[in-house]
């Protein structure tokens, strides 16, 4: 986010042609569904009564406007670059303070968990913002499967580090690989998912695929991609832009309109495909979910704990 970034335009793109391509799919595929007796896309997810009830970006948007640096410091790169990523086979490896520690296939980590269809709300702290149309399952869900153990208080998750493939750990860059935490009440709540798909489709791979974490009521990098391992620990994990600059990035990273970065106010922000001119709105306190999580930090200072 404070990164070096070098300009590049959609002429230097080839791989757009074939996310349109998917695009094009899609719709393909809904009209396929038009005919038969099911409307839901290709994963049938239910709906939820978590869901905010405002408009959801485009998938070019949503696809097209995006931070994984290890694909590249542009919003375009992860959907030029991430197809290169192999994502089948995959496996989450989970230790730590945990019943059942081991290797978790995705299909493992899949089973038996009811998908839902979450449209949350997604701040970047960099003070742009989107509706997401998420298909997940609670994290609870996962943890349950796991088995956690009375001493643990926190969830440390990793991204994987391949160079091969991913252009963007192959020179100077973040400290591989992205790391990120969650406190046990927060990866407990319920409103806190692990995403394997977007608009009732898999997850594209330059969003996060097969499995990320979507916390909405946090700034956008605690939502970690690609998960390979997760730790349950009694000691507060590391974070990868705390790591970097922890005077601006803080372990909490909650949304709040109060407490600005140190190099920009964060009290309102960018819609993204909101046009020139309707684009800018008021940051809400907890991303707007304060009446479901802000208990959650009652009696903290959230101004030190940022
Ligand atoms: N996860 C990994 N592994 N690498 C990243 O660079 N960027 C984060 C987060 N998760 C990032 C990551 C940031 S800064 C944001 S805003 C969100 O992913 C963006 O998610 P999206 O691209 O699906 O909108």
């Amino acid at each position: 986010m404070t990164m070096q970034r070098r300009k590049l335009g959609w002429a230097d793109v080839t791989p757009k042609a074939l996310y349109l391509n998917r695009r094009a799919f899609i719709s393909g595929a809904a009209g396929v569904a038009m005919a038969g007796p099911a409307l839901a896309g290709s994963l049938g997810a239910a709906k939820s009564a978590l869901s905010t009830d405002a408009k959801p970006n485009t998938l070019d948007e949503i696809m097209g406007y995006s931070n994984y640096y290890e694909f590249g410091y542009d919003k375009e790169d992860p959907a030029r670059y991430a197809s290169a990523l192999t994502i089948d086979p995959w496996s989450v490896e989970v230790d730590g303070l945990v019943e059942r520690p081991g290797r978790y296939d995705l299909a493992e980590i899949l089973r038996g968990k009811a998908l839902e269809e979450r449209i949350y709300r997604l701040r970047c702290v960099e003070a742009w913002s989107m509706v997401v149309p998420w298909v997940g399952f609670e994290l609870s869900a996962f943890l349950a499967q796991v088995g956690v153990q009375p001493g643990a208080k926190y969830v440390a998750f990793k991204t994987l580090v391949r160079p091969e493939e991913m252009r963007g750990q192959r020179g100077r860059g973040l400290d591989w690989p992205y790391r990120e935490g969650l406190r046990l009440d927060e990866a407990m709540h319920p409103l806190t998912i692990l995403a394997s798909g977007l608009y009732d489709e898999p997850l594209p791979k330059g969003n996060g695929a097969p499995l990320r974490l979507v916390v909405p009521w946090k700034y956008g990098f605690k939502s970690i991609k690609a998960i390979v391992k997760m730790t349950l620990t009694g000691s507060q994990p590391d974070n990868t832009w705390r790591m970097q600059q922890a005077s601006e990035y803080g372990f909490y990273a909650n949304v709040n309109p109060g407490v600005d970065h140190p190099r920009w106010s964060q009290a309102t922000e960018r819609r993204i495909g909101a046009g020139l001119f309707g684009n800018r709105q008021p940051t809400q306190l907890f991303n707007g979910y304060a009446e479901e999580v802000a208990g959650l930090y009652a009696g903290m200072d959230l101004a030190k704990n940022y």
